[in-house]
């Protein structure tokens, strides 16, 4: 209920990274007794403390979540403590203290799902960043390691199994129906890497013998019904596991690794020591339920949570603002693994889409921030793109730079010299200069500015010769109104106008200054410019290049991303002259029929190249936007490819059909092409469409064609889509991970109506504010639907913050995860601005907002 009255009404303070002071106090072993319960939850923790070389003269400050102290015994005594806050500080007379504190706590009320909780039966702990101060009082900073030894005590029939970080060393029964446990972790570790979980599980077992001969233990623990939807995970684990001892060296550390699937998770999943806790959606799969999709994100969560054993857990953050150091590095490492799976080209391009989806939307709006930010009010608020994937773009250009053996010693060094530290970004840049034998001392700046820079290419040609000018610039972002100039790695190449042979080889340019002259000699035919190939550096590229060119490389780039990236181009120029009342489809469809005569040959890379850019993206280029035309433009383009091209369509829409499922790169390229041929048909508007979604529905033997033809026929008026709706939600009710693709498939539907029926689905019986996989499936899809959030009358906002508000006091950091899309106010026409703005103050005038969403909402105002 609103407070109005609350003592708080200040603002939440602002934390900053050049406050960083080094702890005053160590603590070297922590030993934890938990007497678990759903409903109150007892912790005993004994503390074994130690004054720092920096603490003289300093409390003991300890971290808590607003759980009651019950007793405080310093070295056995009873002893008084003073309360800051949320924190307790304890004056302490020597240098090394016995601390032990019992507070209680409730799992089945903790809606927030930080520190421990309540998820479908199970107790779970969630820690990162700042949950292990709810569960007990600790001060809960990462740059304190310690080695834990958890008993955990619970009702046998409720909680069979119990699971903390580590090896079970101990355990037993218990009269009246109880048991318990212990489990040691010999490792050093920071408190957000602590996790336990107590419940009713079943477990897919099995082995990895590392490289040098140790056996380790593996276990998925999940529901008992969902064992046989296990199998792609456990195999994904051991890939993982042999994969960074080949690529990198390194080798898994415990006898143990246990992964935890629950269904009430904020994120993706988490890479506590030797326990990972995941969303169950990052671990369930077979083909009746999961996507391709699904399959490729399953593999690389379980790479990115398992490569943290090394680069997070080992090498751990000195701070939140040092984030990146773990993040950017392991989304680096699992994009590596993820290539090295499949098709490296096909997932080059996918993390670009992401990148160009999710990041380069923040570093042009409000909520801006350097991949090692400044300050924050509620670190939750960044676990962004920016943190992440530019985080891995920078991990990836100092690997392009360095080369990949340079590269690698630098990441040995890193390793050998910090493992067990709690270090920072600097620390990781020194490391590869030194390994490397690199100078990095510019390049630093990217871990520092804000923003997408820039940059311009002209390509002058005069007889043999040619020379490009290269300049970059970098906009203003909140709190750096002037930017510097960065090194930029550019993989450049010239083909030929006319024979579109490579002419020379490709060079890597760094463009280190404002500008830059590159001359280019021998050049037998007239060049083609093909710049950032393989996407080498994050930056928006600003070139002139004729609508024969971009065929042209689309044609005949032998780099699969500059091939794309030459049909995106041309796509986006149609549309954008489209909208400037130019509409000229014919070079986008010869293109197009050059791509698609590689359709056999590589469906997978075809089915990328084939799609139009988002209209998102297609946003992005305008100087304000008009969802409205912006739909209408990139639909007539897809109208346009769809109907000149209908017979390919067919032809591909029938030859596609596989045989009995596989799930090989092809079998998997040949799905997505066939459903997106299925969807140009659609745009065609031809007669047979409809039908054929049907039948691909009605036949389909996994969820790849099943959901696609869904969506197909969600966005369409045919009288197949009501049926084919209902159809799918009484096969899988029951099933939330199918459910939620159910939501989400109507909520990115791309018909007028999507609004209402999105009101309606949020008062339907299965939906529910409690689990954030379902928020996002349905609130979290219609904001990221341009046209249905932006609807001219304001509806769409109106709904969403309307959910953001009731979410807030339930889970705030889902809630605050819907509020970025309104940052872009400034980026739409004065209206819309105005009604987004107004549901910014509205939540804003809410009393009692979680500092999550107040961060996020009032950023997005300045
Ligand atoms: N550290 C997790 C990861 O691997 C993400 C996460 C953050 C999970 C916070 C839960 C809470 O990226
Ligand atoms: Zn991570």
């Amino acid at each position: 209920m609103a407070d109005v009255q609350r003592p708080d009404a200040a603002p939440p303070p602002i934390i900053r990274r050049a406050d960083y002071v080094p702890p005053a106090w160590r603590v070297p072993e922590v030993a934890l007794d938990f007497m678990l319960d759903a409903d109150e939850t007892w912790v005993r923790a004994t503390l074994s403390v130690v004054r720092a070389d920096s603490g003289a003269g300093m409390p003991l400050a300890l971290d808590g979540g607003g759980q009651k102290l019950v007793s405080l015994r310093v070295d056995g005594v009873p002893a008084t403590w003073r309360t800051d806050g949320d924190r307790i500080l304890i004056d302490l007379p020597g240098n090394a203290h016995r601390i032990e504190t019992e507070c209680v706590i409730h799992p089945a009320t903790n809606t927030q799902l930080m520190g421990l909780y309540a998820s479908g039966g199970l107790l779970c702990t969630q820690c990162e960043a700042e949950g292990f101060r709810r569960i007990t009082f600790f001060p809960d900073r990462p740059d304190i390691l310690s080695r834990y030894t958890v008993r955990m005590e619970a009702d046998r029939a409720t909680y069979p199994v119990l699971l903390a970080n580590g090896d079970r060393i101990n355990g037993g029964d218990l009269p009246g129906g109880r048991h318990w446990a212990q489990w040691r972790d010999p490792f050093p570790k920071p408190s957000y890497l602590f996790a336990l979980v107590a419940g009713d599980l079943a477990v897919n077992r099995d082995r990895f013998i590392t490289r040098s001969g140790r056996g380790v233990d593996l276990g998925i623990w999940v529901r008992e019904g969902d064992l046989p939807r296990t199998g792609h995970a456990m195999a994904a684990l051991k890939a993982s596991m042999a994969w960074d001892e080949r690529v990198y060296g390194r080798e898994y550390d415990l006898s143990v690794f246990n992964i935890v699937a629950v269904a009430d998770f904020n994120f993706g999943a988490m890479e506590n020591k030797g326990l990972n806790i995941f969303n169950s959606r990052y671990i369930l799969a077979d083909p009746e339920t999961a996507t391709d999709a699904d399959y490729d994100a399953v593999a690389g969560v379980v790479a990115h949570e398992y490569f943290h054993n090394w680069s997070g857990n080992r090498v751990t953050c000195r701070d939140w603002f040092q984030l990146s150091l773990k993040e950017g590095f392991t989304v680096f490492r699992d994009q590596q693994f993820s290539a090295d799976q499949g098709s490296a080209a096909v997932k080059r391009i996918e993390d670009v889409r992401l990148l160009r989806a999710a990041q380069f939307p923040e570093d042009g709006g409000p909520l801006a921030h350097p991949v090692r930010p400044d300050s924050y009010i509620e670190i939750s608020n960044f676990y962004t793109a920016t943190v992440y994937n530019k985080g891995a773009e920078l991990i990836r250009m100092m690997a392009t730079m360095l080369g990949w053996d340079r590269f690698r010693r630098g990441c040995d060094l890193y390793f050998d010299r910090h493992d067990g530290q709690a270090v920072t970004c600097e620390d990781f840049v020194r490391a590869i200069e030194e390994g490397g034998e690199a100078d990095l001392s510019r390049f630093r700046l990217w871990y520092s500015q804000a923003g997408t820079p820039r940059v311009t290419a002209t390509l002058d040609h005069h007889g043999t010769a040619a020379t490009l000018r290269l300049t970059q610039s970098l906009a203003a972002t909140p709190g750096q109104p002037v930017k510097q100039p960065m090194p930029i790695p550019l993989r450049v190449a010239l083909f030929g106008a006319e024979t579109g042979r490579r002419l020379g080889e490709e060079r890597l340019i760094v463009l280190e200054d404002a500008a830059a002259e590159i001359p280019f000699e021998g050049l037998a035919e007239r060049p083609v410019l093909s710049i950032n190939r393989g996407f080498s550096a994050p930056v928006i590229v600003e070139t002139t290049r004729p609508a024969a060119d971009l065929a042209l490389l689309s044609a005949h780039d032998d780099d699969p991303f500059a091939r794309y990236e030459a049909l995106q181009q041309l796509m986006l120029d149609t549309i954008l002259a489209d909208l400037q009342g130019r509409i000229d489809h014919a070079p986008v469809i010869a293109a197009m029929r050059d791509v698609l005569g590689d359709a056999a040959r590589d469906p997978a890379f075809v089915a990328e190249a084939v799609l139009p850019p988002s209209e998102a993206f297609v946003g992005d280029h305008l100087p304000a936007i008009d969802p409205e035309a912006v739909h209408a433009a990139r639909e007539r383009l897809r109208a346009a490819i769809g109907g000149a091209l209908v017979d390919d369509w067919r032809g591909l829409h029938d030859r596609l059909k596989a045989g009995a499922y596989e799930l090989t790169p092809a079998a998997k390229g040949g799905r997505r092409l066939r459903t997106i041929a299925l969807s140009y048909m659609f745009a065609a508007g031809a007669a047979d469409a409809a039908a054929r979604a049907w039948a691909q529905f009605e036949a389909a033997d996994n969820m790849t064609d099943r959901q696609g033809a869904l969506a197909a026929l969600a966005s369409s008026d045919a009288a197949e889509r009501p049926r084919a709706l209902a159809a799918f939600y009484d096969r899988y009710r029951g099933d939330a991970l199918v459910i939620d693709k159910w939501f989400s498939t109507q909520a990115l539907s791309t018909r007028p109506d999507t609004l209402r029926a999105v009101i309606a689905l949020a008062a339907h019986p299965d939906f529910t504010l409690a689990n954030p996989n379902r928020v996002r499936a349905l609130i979290g899809a219609f904001a990221a639907n341009q046209r249905a959030f932006h609807q001219a009358d304001g509806q769409g906002y109106r709904f969403v913050a309307d959910m953001i508000l009731a979410l807030d006091p339930i889970n705030p950091q889902t809630a605050a995860r819907m509020v970025p899309p309104f940052g872009r106010w400034r980026r739409f026409d004065p209206d819309r601005a105005t009604l987004m703005t107004a549901e910014l103050n509205r939540i804003l005038a809410v009393p009692g907002l979680s500092r999550d969403v107040f961060e996020q909402v009032s950023k997005s105002l300045a």
